[in-house]
């Protein structure tokens, strides 16, 4: 049987065996997917309950010749299909390679009522050594973990502003609190020691920017692993790139190009327990300095017979830190992960964004998007008209085989399975 036919304790039953997973973590997964009571109220304020998504697992990602089963959280049914289906195919071209990866993190000391920008500059900067100090003192547990302050920059920002750029190496973590503390104590020392006359600190606080935490990967697809009964691999090649360059012109379709990269983004980010608001705010700065529209971009190349994939992407991330060390299921993530090092994990969601946005384009030249959608949708479907327990696997594969399943067909079924089994 193929991992994704198998049941859910057979699955998990299966991570175990394999070593991907402890039984302490499927215990887990099975018995208490929720978060105990006092966690729950200790994160949150006005408790209420739980809000509780699918927790899954995409397969067949092969990234820097490492194999890894990538969790994932995502309401959309497709999310994990697309992410596996998209995965197998790279793989077949040796899998997702990463260029470049960066994990530093800005912060900024906002200053106003400057008049002289240049001697303020020149007096920060005789003191860089001074300013660096103070930001070792105001958090020596990331100076003591190999990170901390690495760079300070002014720069001015008109009407007699400027920001004091400070680049933080946070080490595993994303860093918002660290860098934050940071950016205040500096901030204290230039008020009280450097500034002068009217000049003023006006805020300190970490830049969403993503700037320096950016994850840079490529990935080839073989031919033969595009081809569909009606088309060849080199035609749907061609109309892959021809779908990326029209999104390249056309912001409309960009924005829906680059939806299809994020489904497998953020459904890894919130697996990870990392921040979704910080990982949204990184890439909307990054679209908005980027020269081109769209996230990912497709070239083909016909002498070797393969569609080349880029993705280039802002990825402001940790593995430690934040919610992570509260939420359990989040642990297990990063287990499943094999504990990867911070930058390896960015190249892990990276890779989970472009093997969604393969998927998409491929369905999108070939059979169209509503194929595969309609027929994951098709649970959904059942559930909203009103099916229970054993009726919802009943009534999915009845509106599967149905050309066009919509709510008033599906109604329908269901009265008919529930007059069925009255009868019997
Ligand atoms: C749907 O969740 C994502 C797609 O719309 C992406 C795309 O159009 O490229 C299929």
């Amino acid at each position: 049987m193929k991992f994704y036919e198998l049941s859910r304790s057979a699955r998990l039953a299966q991570l175990v065996t394999q070593g991907c997973l402890t039984a302490t973590s499927a215990t887990y997964l099975t018995e208490k997917p929720a978060l105990a009571d006092e966690v729950l109220t200790a994160i949150t304020e006005n408790d209420l309950g739980q809000f509780v998504l699918p927790y899954a697992v995409a397969d067949h990602f092969l990234i820097d010749g490492q194999r890894y089963l990538v969790p994932m959280v995502t309401e959309e049914p497709s999310v994990v299909a697309a992410a596996s289906n998209g995965a197998q195919r790279i793989a077949a071209g040796g899998g997702f390679k990463t260029v470049t990866v960066s994990h530093q993190l800005k912060a900024q000391v906002l200053l106003t009522g400057i008049t002289d920008f240049a001697t303020l500059n020149q007096r920060i900067q005789a003191q860089a050594q001074q300013l660096q100090a103070v930001a070792a003192a105001a958090h020596p547990s990331i100076v003591r973990r190999g990170g901390g302050l690495r760079e300070l920059a002014l720069s001015e920002k008109g009407q007699g502003t400027a920001s004091l750029d400070l680049w933080i190496d946070p080490q595993a973590a994303f860093g918002a609190n660290l860098a934050n503390t940071i950016a205040e104590a500096v901030a204290g020392f230039l008020q009280s020691s450097i500034l002068q006359g009217d000049e003023q600190v006006l805020a300190a606080i970490l830049s969403n920017s993503g700037a320096r935490m950016i994850a840079q990967i490529q990935a080839q697809v073989p031919y033969e692993r595009l081809a569909t009964a009606q088309l060849t691999g080199a035609t749907v090649a061609a109309k892959i790139v021809a779908l990326n360059q029209f999104a390249q012109r056309d912001a409309d379709r960009a924005s829906t190009e680059n939806k299809g990269v994020l489904n497998g983004i953020f459904a890894v980010t919130l697996a990870t327990g990392n921040d979704l608001r910080a990982v949204s705010a990184a890439i909307t700065d990054q679209l908005q300095r980027q020269s081109q529209l769209t996230l990912a971009t497709w070239q083909d190349h016909p002498a070797d017979e393969r569609l080349l994939g880029e993705l280039t992407i802002a990825l402001p991330v940790g593995r430690v830190g934040g919610a992570i060390n509260s939420l359990p299921a989040a642990k297990i993530s990063l287990e499943l992960l094999g504990e990867p090092q911070v930058t390896t994990l960015m190249s892990i969601i990276a890779s989970a964004g472009l093997a969604n946005n393969l998927a998409a384009l491929r369905s999108l030249v070939t059979s169209g998007i509503q194929a595969g959608h309609m027929r994951l949708q098709a649970a959904n479907l059942a559930i909203q008209a009103g099916a229970q327990g054993a009726e919802i696997a009943t009534l999915t594969q009845q509106l599967n085989a149905q050309a066009k399943p919509d709510l008033a067909r599906a109604q329908a079924l269901l009265t008919i399975i529930r007059a069925q089994k009255k009868e019997s």
